[in-house]
């Protein structure tokens, strides 16, 4: 079986977007790769230094989160990104491989610098793809699922990697060149209508919003904007509501975009039945949840027991890697 790695940063409670985007493939995957989930507590602290309590909070929920979705603990191992030193001395060494130049210009960090606003920029902050690559290439991941916006950090860790291996290892001993299993949905849009569900966008369906919020949330989402009376024909090519029906209530969306724009339909009832879809689609996930909850310590017991198995591997690369670079007397 193949290994794949890929993981969140533990800033708060994962929403419907990582779940149509990332969390409903990893469901997939599990069954046919030996997967490792990272809760990257480090990374989060690039952008949540000031807020560690967030960060710890986030650590269960981001756990919980994956394992309501159905992430079966007795199958994936769940890690804790401070608790393995691995990676930590890993990004020492990457990090001598790496120019600022070339991470000024990855387009990610560019794009997430404009949207927090740095002026300046932490080292950590410009640093954290070489922190990445550590994340993938401990274990020996050879599969990363990502989507499009991670793709240049995967093409950094790879560079880092040939390089890495060209200057220390040999054949037997080379790290795992990591490659992108690039996850094809398009991304979410908000439920008001901005390009992306975000968790600072204030748009976002949390996975553990109860049936009642989830009402109030799409009650309140952007419509076409040009049908002001229920008797105006509808523009579903105009309508947030529209484009989630497809993705929750595929079943139905043709029948809904022809009364939608036939006036047969009014915005109110179609909202309804985007409700009814979403806490369908939840309702499983939010029972699964209640039990995570309620089971704390066996949360705790799953991210302490994946995090020594990859210790495990971890340490190994390490005493493999200071072999190769001399530095073991
Ligand atoms: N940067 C990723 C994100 O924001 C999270 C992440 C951290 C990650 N380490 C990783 C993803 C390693 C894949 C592999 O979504």
């Amino acid at each position: 079986m193949k290994r794949i790695l890929t993981g969140d940063r533990t800033t708060g409670k994962l929403h419907l977007g990582h779940y149509v985007g990332s969390l409903k493939n990893r469901v997939a995957l599990q069954e046919q790769y030996e997967t490792f989930i990272l809760l990257a507590d480090i990374q989060a602290l690039t952008t949540h230094f000031e807020n560690p309590k967030l960060i710890n909070s986030s650590i269960y929920d981001v756990a919980i989160d994956n394992l309501s979705v159905g992430l079966n603990p007795e199958k994936v191992t769940f890690i804790q990104q401070s608790l393995i030193p691995s990676i930590a001395e890993l990004t020492v060494f990457y990090s001598m491989l790496t120019t600022v130049n070339s991470l000024r210009h990855n387009p990610t960090i560019k794009t997430e610098m404009k949207q927090y606003g740095f002026k300046d920029v932490t080292y950590g902050f410009l640093g954290y793809p070489v922190s990445q690559a550590a994340d993938i290439t401990f274990c020996s991941a050879q599969l990363v699922p990502v989507g499009d916006d991670q793709l240049p950090h995967l093409e950094q860790a790879r560079k880092i990697v040939r390089r890495f291996n060209a200057l220390y290892m040999d054949e037997t001993s080379a790290i795992v060149e990591p490659e992108a299993l690039l996850s094809e949905v398009p991304r979410l849009i908000g439920l008001d209508g901005n390009s992306k569900m975000g968790k600072s966008l204030g748009n976002a369906i949390y996975l553990s919003d109860d049936a009642e919020v989830v009402r109030d949330k799409v009650r309140k989402a952007v419509t076409d904007t040009n049908r002001i009376s229920i008797a105006d024909k509808g523009n579903p090519d105009n309508c947030v509501v529209s484009v989630y029906h497809k993705i929750f209530n595929s079943d139905q969306y043709d029948n809904i975009c022809e009364m939608c724009k036939n006036a047969q339909i009014g915005c109110a009832t179609c909202k309804n039945e985007l409700t009814i879809s979403i806490n369908q689609l939840l309702s499983p996930i939010r029972e699964k949840r209640c039990y995570f909850e309620s089971n704390k310590a066996l949360v705790k017991e799953i991210i302490l027991e994946g995090s020594n198995r990859a210790n495990l591997i971890g340490n190994e690369t390490i005493a493999r890697v200071k072999n190769a670079m001399h530095l073991s007397l």
